[in-house]
């Protein structure tokens, strides 16, 4: 799949070779500039039309006409190169991956060299190039009786470049790893809630826990009504479907310490329950284990890179239905930890499953907490689209996670919670909290009620309502699941502890 080579012929026959450009009025070096010299300053010519062009992530493409055995020259412009971080790079990658696919191409040189700047320098480049070609290719296969997916994709990849090589190799296999990892999220979301329920769900984790070799434990309505999940028991009680709690383990150091917990909010389709969501409201809602989805990803990419850390991941997953005996609007439930919680709303169910599920990690040992979750529209009003919504209870877990997201190109933004919102959860005349104190900061209330059960392990919450599903398809991916947070989970893991 990947050949990496220092000796480069451009006499090669080749389909097609990528190659970065710079805004910059600079004349071409390396590779290029031989292709330029074998070319009769053609390139030169074109760059200075105005034809090849380094505005960020223009593509453009150009025949070599015999002049060398690479038959096709595949410009990706890459803007100012001072400005050049690894985001740019991974979408400009994403776009050279899209243009390639759409000439119907299965092998290409990549001029790696080119992609490279002081401040991106080659192993994050070949990192970026495996992960956005791996995103870019994604396609959902879907159920119709006749499909219209590509045929052909991208098999062989061939890296030039002056570095060593052994060490580009890897680091293009973990970009594959982080980018197919992104993938399996992005099919688990997609997935309707009738051929994903959360005992699909907890098969999948076994077979992840069989390949990696995590401890798995699935815990089934018994078990729960034996540990006294009232929280998760409730949200379940109109189902027709048993609930499913998920724990996957990964030992990483000689002891069981310092431990990350990844909880995952795996509701495998919400109608809101008797709070009934709107005919339009409902309709997407087999995408309400977006969380699930992220922390099983991240978990892909754990076993694969398997580093020296210890991760505890917990999966609290059942539908939310109606029926008969269906919980309902007042309703007082008890959950693990003990405390009571009156029910307002059914349809505020998230933050009832992952109070379980984050009291069970800490059981488990967690000793660093973050929990993601598709948990309210309010995040949506707040923050939009394009930016996951995080709150916390400690400064520098919070900082870690973060890093970790500015690196995987995932951002956040953080919004507060303070002690009048922390009384507003626990606010209820018969119970110790109450799941939805109205529609002010609607966001923040989820997360303030989730950090009643997180107490005082360091907790960050991660609300991905919307961020994890794309109306409009990008450069790393099309429409539909984006499989947000599997990476930055998987990167907060890889870095914990370490200084950079
Ligand atoms: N699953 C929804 C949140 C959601 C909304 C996800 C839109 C994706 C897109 C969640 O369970 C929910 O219904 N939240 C309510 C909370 C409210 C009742 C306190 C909401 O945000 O409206
Ligand atoms: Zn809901
Ligand atoms: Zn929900």
């Amino acid at each position: 799949m990947y050949t990496v080579s220092k000796e480069f012929n451009l006499d090669t026959i080749a389909e097609c070779m990528v190659v970065g450009v710079f805004d910059k009025p600079a004349p071409f070096t390396g590779v290029i500039q031989t292709a330029d010299e074998k070319m009769d300053g053609q390139l030169t010519e074109l760059f200075k039309a105005g034809d090849i062009q380094g505005k960020k992530k223009s593509i453009v493409k150009v025949h070599t006409l015999g002049k060398l055995g690479i038959k096709r020259l595949v410009f990706v412009g890459l803007g100012k190169e001072k400005e050049l971080t690894f985001e740019t790079i991974r979408e400009a990658f994403g776009k050279a991956a899209k243009a390639v696919k759409e000439m119907r191409l299965t092998k290409l040189l990549l001029a790696l060299d080119s992609f490279v700047t002081e401040k991106v320098e080659e192993l994050d480049a070949s990192h970026a190039f495996a992960e956005g070609f791996e995103l870019a290719a994604y396609q959902f296969t879907g159920y119709k009786q006749k499909t219209n997916l590509a045929d052909k994709t991208i098999e062989e990849f061939a890296i030039v470049t002056e570095y060593d090589q052994e060490e580009i190799l890897a680091s293009l296999k973990v970009g594959r790893v982080f980018g197919k990892a992104v993938n399996s999220a992005r099919t688990l979301v997609n997935t309707p809630g009738n051929l994903l329920t959360s005992t699909d769900m907890a098969d999948y984790a076994i077979q992840l826990a069989e390949r990696y070799g995590f401890e798995a434990e699935i815990l089934e309505k018994e078990d729960m009504l034996k540990l006294g999940m009232g929280a998760l028991l409730a949200v379940n009680q109109g189902s027709s479907e048993p609930p499913k709690m998920i724990t996957l383990k990964y030992q990483g150091k000689d002891e069981w310490k310092d431990v990350i917990g990844l909880v995952g909010k795996g509701i495998t389709f919400d109608t809101g329950g008797y709070s009934i969501k709107t005919k339009s409201g409902i309709v997407g809602m087999k995408t309400d284990m977006g969380g699930a989805a992220a922390v099983l990803g991240a978990m892909e990419i754990i076993g694969e890179i398997q580093p020296e850390q210890n991760v505890v991941a917990v999966i609290p997953s059942t539908d939310n239905m109606i029926s008969g005996t269906a919980f309902k609007p007042d309703d007082v439930i008890t959950a693990m930890s003990g405390k009571t919680i009156e029910v307002l709303n059914t349809d505020a169910e998230g933050r009832l499953v992952l109070a379980d599920a984050v009291t069970y990690a800490k059981q488990h040992g967690a000793d660093y907490l973050v929990d993601v979750a598709t948990l309210t529209g309010g995040v949506i009003t707040a923050l939009g689209n394009d930016m996951t919504g995080a709150m916390t209870n400690d400064e520098e877990w919070f900082e870690e996670v973060l890093q970790a997201s500015y690196e995987a190109g995932e951002p956040m933004w953080r919004l507060p919670i303070t002690e009048k919102d922390k009384e507003r959860v626990r606010n209820s005349k018969i119970a110790d909290l109450n799941n939805s104190p109205g529609s002010a900061g609607h966001a923040i209330m989820g997360g303030a009620f989730i950090g009643e059960f997180a107490e005082k392990t360091p907790w960050v919450h991660l609300d991905i309502a919307g961020t994890s599903v794309a109306s409009q398809s990008s450069d790393l991916g099309p429409s539909g699941a984006t499989g947000v947070m599997a990476r930055t989970l998987a990167l907060a893991v890889e870095r914990f502890g370490t200084e950079e």
